[in-house]
């Protein structure tokens, strides 16, 4: 028979005299949690969401390891052929908040944990770094996760050992979201080919048929015009004034078509976009005007020039001033300004041209759908729905963009953006 302390001991693990027996009893109980808190974090490490943004994996990676060891900031490097991808999170009050810097580095630079713990000293003096590998099967490193405080405190051999754990789990999902993307990108670039495989020859045979259309279009409407002289009144004069709307209408399209497949190379020249505004507005101008809209003119100056070719440009322009009209009719006090700025984006430096209106705006469910060819909102005689699709075309034959902003019943705002040459900016 076992004694009642000799039973005791058996069960609770724990052989000791009967005074230190509850100092023993709670310290077992700790470690008994502590350790199922570690088992809680490798469980959830390896349940990352694999279309998660390494951004927001960082973010999480770093607050599951927070629960269980103590640092200031974790770092998940990725490298690829350009360099190292850093996604530093740091905690922000209760949340983890991420940020992503990118740094070059040579094409045969693959270090080990230790050797990039002191790159990283370099790159983060104040910081000690504890880092572990990411590799593949190969033995081939790809990145690493990293821990760092800013006390300079090493970490315990114990510590260590976890954290190799952990990277071991965490790295099971990276390699997954890894693959992923890797599939997705090669999914996505299938289909871009076959679009824009499509638009090759959509464009073509688009570009054919308004050529072919183009001459029996011209007979049709000069004969109408004259058929019109001659019967000016009656049932059979507003037909053929109807036939010669329908067949305007049909140019504008064909017109539109024809520039949408353009082919051709145009040759670039150099244009001043507030000079270039002046003309348009001698254009379209007068027509707003006597409509009753107050056309307000914010050209700088002394922007620089862009290249590109002038027509298309103005074209780009006069559509959305004519959109603009459409938008503002049956308004208060219609009112539509042009201008220009110098606008940085993408570490890019663009000239922007914008028309803003305080028209009717653009439904949220539309926004997704303006450029789309054949879109329109118009009634059936009076939009082809093509002017914004020709004119996002136009924007990005020149390595521009064209943007809007706008809220319903209050304004609408397009802004046609335009590199800058890079010996004309600041940079
Ligand atoms: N300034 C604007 N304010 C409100 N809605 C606009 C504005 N500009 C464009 N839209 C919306 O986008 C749609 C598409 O414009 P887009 O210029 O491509 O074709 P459209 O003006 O309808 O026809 P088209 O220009 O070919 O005569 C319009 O029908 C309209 O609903
Ligand atoms: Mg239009």
């Amino acid at each position: 028979m076992l004694g009642k302390q000799e039973l005791i001991d058996r069960l609770t693990g724990i052989r000791s005299s009967r005074k230190s027996y509850y100092s023993e009893l709670s310290a077992t109980v700790e470690e008994l949690k502590k350790k199922n808190k570690q088992l809680e974090v490798i469980n959830r490490l390896a349940q990352i969401h694999v279309e998660k943004s390494w951004e927001e994996v960082s973010v999480y990676l770093a607050a599951q390891l927070s629960q269980i060891v103590a640092f200031d900031r974790f770092m998940l490097t990725l490298a690829d052929q350009t360099g190292l991808l850093f996604h530093a999170a740091e905690r922000e009050g209760e949340s983890w908040s991420c940020r992503f810097v990118k740094r070059r580095i040579g094409a045969n630079d693959a270090w080990t944990p230790e050797e990039f713990d002191r790159l990283l000293q370099e790159v983060t003096p104040g910081y000690y770094s504890a880092s572990v590998g990411l590799q593949y099967q190969t033995g081939k490193i790809y990145g690493y996760l990293t821990l760092q405080n800013r006390q300079n405190k090493e970490y315990s051999r114990e510590e260590l050992e976890l954290y190799q754990r952990l990277g071991e789990h965490a790295r099971i999902s990276i390699e997954n979201i890894l693959l992923f993307k890797d599939v997705s990108e090669k999914i996505n670039l299938e289909a871009q080919l076959i679009q824009s495989a499509k638009m090759a020859a959509l464009g073509e045979m688009a570009a054919g048929i308004a050529h072919e259309l183009n001459s029996p279009l011209t007979a049709i409407l000069g004969h109408v015009q004259l058929l019109m002289r001659a019967m000016k009144e009656g049932r059979h004069g507003k037909m053929l004034a109807d036939i010669y709307q329908c067949g305007l209408r049909c140019t504008k399209i064909i017109q539109n078509l024809l520039i949408f497949s353009r082919q051709e190379e145009v040759q670039p020249e150099t244009i001043q976009l507030s000079e270039l505004i002046d003309d348009v507005l001698g254009l379209v101008g007068y027509q707003l005007v006597v409509s009753g809209i107050t056309v307000r003119k914010e050209t700088e100056q002394s922007l620089p020039s862009v290249r590109g070719s002038r027509n298309q440009i103005e074209q780009v322009i006069i559509n959305l001033l004519l959109n603009a009209r459409d938008a503002v009719q049956g308004k208060n006090d219609p009112e539509i300004t042009v201008g220009t700025c110098l606008t940085r984006l993408e570490e890019r430096l663009f000239v922007s041209v914008y028309v803003r209106d305080n028209g009717v705006g653009i439904a949220g469910e539309h926004l997704s759908q303006i450029f789309n060819p054949f879109f329109t909102t118009k009634e059936r005689m009076k939009g082809t729905g093509l002017g914004l699709s020709v004119s996002l075309g136009i924007a990005e034959s020149h390595g521009g963009k064209l943007l809007v902003d706008s809220r319903v019943g209050e304004y609408s705002v397009f802004s046609l953006l335009l590199p800058v040459p890079d010996h004309e900016g600041e940079d």
